[in-house]
This record gives C-alpha cells, sequence and structure tokens, in this order.
C-alpha cells in the first residue's frame, strides 16, 4: 500500500547533515518551512514532530480548551478527533457527504452551538473539503483547522477563480509526513502552516517550548520541533512531491477508467474544480471483506479504512454521541477498500492489480 521513495539524492541530504553535527534547530528546519510554505502558497509554515501534534498544537492556538466545542467528522482517522480531547474540549461528530466523504457543510451549519470554537476539516484520502466549509467558517466567526495530513498537493479552484493548495484552506493546516503519506521525512514528521498572521508567530512558538524569541515562556508549549535530518529528508522529499502526485493522479485515472462498467466496484470520484492528491484510492463495495480476499490470494495488498468510526471507538464511550447514526459515515465505513496508488506503483504492478479487479464479478 505505501513505497516510500529513498535514493542517494535523500541519503545524501541525510548524510550531510549529520556530518554537519547541527542536529536541531538548525537551517534545514527552517529551510524546509519556508519551501514548504512557498508550495502551500500559506503565509507560512513550522515543521513539527508529527500530524497529531500538530492538530493538539492548532487547538492550543486558536485557544481552545474546557467548555469549547470543536466540529468533526467520525470518518477519519483518530487522531483528527482525539485532539480535542486532549485539549479538554469537546468533539461534535458530524457527518460526511456520501460521494467525497468529506465534512457535510450543511450538516456543520446545524451542528453549530453558542459554544462551537472551531470546525477540523479533513481532506480525506486527498479530496479536498469544500470550499463552502471555508466560507461558513468565516461567516460564523469559527477557527478552520485544516487536517491536511492526507493531501499534500491536492488543490482546489474556489467560485471567485482563485487556486488555493492544501495546507492553505482553512486558517491553520496540519500535516502528517508518517512514512505512508504522499512525502515523507525518514521517519515520523509533521507540519503546521497559517494563512493568519495573528497565529504565524505563535505557531513558531508552541513547538518551541511557547518561548518567544527571547526565550522566555509566554505560552504553555512543548518540544515539538522537527530533527535537522528529517527536515533535510523532507527538503528532498518537497521537491519531487509534484511529480509524485502527478503519477498518483495517473494511477487513480487508469483505475477509473477500467472500473467504468464494473459491476460490483464503483471508482472514487473527485469534487469538481479540484485535484485529487490521491493519498488512498477507495473504492465501494458491497463485500469489502470479499474482495480483499479475492485481492490476497493473489498477492495484492488492499486495506479498509475506517471500518470502526472515531465516536463508536472505546475512547468515546462516555461521549453523548457513543451511538449515534451517521448514516453516511456508518455507509463509507462498511463499504471502502483501498488498493496500491502509490507513486512508485509500477506500470505492470497496476495492470496486474487492474487484471484482478476486473475478474472479481
Ligand atoms: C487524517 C489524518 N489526520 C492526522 C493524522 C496524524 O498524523 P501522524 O500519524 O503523523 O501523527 C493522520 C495520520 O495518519 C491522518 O491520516
Amino acid at each position: 500500500m505505501a513505497r516510500p521513495t529513498w535514493n542517494s539524492e535523500m541519503r545524501s541530504a541525510a548524510l550531510a547533515t549529520l556530518d554537519s553535527k547541527q542536529w536541531v534547530k538548525g537551517a534545514q528546519g527552517s529551510a524546509f518551512g519556508v519551501e514548504f510554505a512557498e508550495h502551500c502558497v500559506a503565509l507560512s509554515a513550522t515543521p513539527c514532530q508529527n500530524g497529531s501534534s500538530a492538530l493538539w498544537a492548532a487547538l492550543r492556538i486558536a485557544e481552545i480548551g474546557p467548555g469549547d466545542e470543536v466540529i468533526v467528522p467520525s470518518f477519519t482517522f483518530i487522531s483528527s478527533t482525539t485532539c480535542v480531547l486532549l485539549v479538554g474540549a469537546t468533539p461534535v461528530f458530524v457527518d460526511i457527504e456520501p460521494d467525497y466523504y468529506c465534512l457535510d457543510v450543511e450538516q456543520v451549519r446545524q451542528a453549530i452551538t453558542p459554544k462551537t470554537k472551531a470546525v477540523i476539516g479533513v481532506h480525506l484520502f486527498g479530496q479536498v473539503y469544500a470550499s463552502e466549509l471555508i466560507d461558513l467558517c468565516k461567516k460564523e466567526n469559527l477557527v478552520l483547522i485544516e487536517d491536511a495530513a492526507q493531501a499534500h498537493g491536492a488543490t482546489q479552484t474556489y467560485a471567485d477563480g482563485s487556486s488555493h493548495t492544501a495546507g492553505a484552506m482553512g486558517d491553520i493546516g496540519c500535516f502528517s509526513f508518517f512514512p505512508s503519506k504522499n512525502m515523507a521525512v525518514g521517519g515520523e514528521g509533521g507540519m503546521l502552516t497559517t494563512t493568519q498572521i495573528r497565529f504565524q508567530d505563535r505557531i513558531v512558538g508552541i513547538t518551541n517550548h511557547g518561548r518567544s524569541p527571547d526565550l522566555e515562556a509566554i505560552q504553555l508549549g512543548s518540544n515539538l520541533r522537527m530533527s535537522e535530518v528529517s527536515a533535510a529528508i523532507g527538503r528532498s522529499q518537497l521537491s519531487h512531491l509534484e511529480q509524485w502526485v502527478g503519477r498518483r493522479r495517473k494511477n487513480a485515472e487508469k483505475y477509473t477508467a477500467a472500473l467504468a462498467t464494473h459491476p460490483l466496484i464503483n471508482a472514487p470520484k473527485t469534487r469538481p474544480n479540484s485535484q485529487h492528491a490521491w493519498h488512498q484510492y477507495c473504492i465501494e463495495t458491497e463485500n469489502p471483506t470479499h474482495l480483499i480476499a479475492h485481492l490476497d490470494e493473489r498477492g495484492i495488498d488492499a486495506r479498509r479504512y475506517y471500518t470502526v468510526p472515531c465516536h463508536r471507538q472505546q475512547v468515546y464511550n462516555s461521549h453523548h454521541q457513543f451511538n449515534s447514526e451517521l448514516p453516511n459515515t456508518e455507509r463509507a465505513a462498511a463499504s471502502l477498500v483501498a488498493i496500491p496508488v502509490m507513486h512508485e506503483l509500477t506500470a505492470d504492478e497496476q495492470q496486474y492489480i487492474i487484471e484482478a479487479l476486473l475478474e472479481y464479478q
């Protein structure tokens, strides 16, 4: 399902950084932030330890805490929602769109209460959330935290014709560089981006014990810094991101064409006016276990995401929505199968997978 690139360019970048003995707080981390901000066209970007700590930091920077509500999807990776518990606030789970698996904006609107302070929108599988979510958050004065952990390189054109990249479609963006993601850093890693001048300095501070440039702790923070070796590897990977996401898009197009008339499998849809980043290519089928067994017999890796919606996991057993029905969430959880779409998939491998899918009748 994942095959991160590791080559002589990345190895040299890592070794040169180790040889420099500047292992923390150096030029690699600063340059990685600048280059990542350029890529997203965000105001700034700050490397950090991983996507989960980026989400926690984003909520702290937005001053979310006990008594506040944060609207989240339930069909996502667990840390898109548990970050809210970690700051003592209450996640409010909202259903997703049936076709694109991102937050349903109308249902977000209905879930807003006087306690709502923020929304965590997830670009799930690399599909961007609806731009109407951005409009709604602006109108309601809610902080929009963009969980872009799966969406490096995704883009969207808004109704006014302007084009935006994941990481600059909200107030604070959170990325993960876990090895399976569209780009990686040779270990754990994350990035915090922002489009808002009011958050810019606090983001840098929170990753460094909440300290100001003259080293006084002015906010609660921690050591969330990325190591220099990871930043050096990340810089090298970032320089290939556009090309890699392009390959993911070609792979996705090929699958979608091949599956167009399949009787048992539906290919995923892409939101109009957007470019999917295809972190995962998830097909819909009535019997996912059966399809996975069929692929497994042929030596093909395939995975289900996310079979137990977040609000139904034990960590939420005392949450008021633990037994709530979110119909589109339940349907997606029961029907999706992700198949390999990574940029390093060879043409022969993809052909083999397509033939196996076409044999599944
Ligand atoms: C949607 C989403 N949010 C957050 C995260 C957390 O990122 P990390 O694993 O780097 O902590 C992930 C990682 O899998 C993710 O997929």
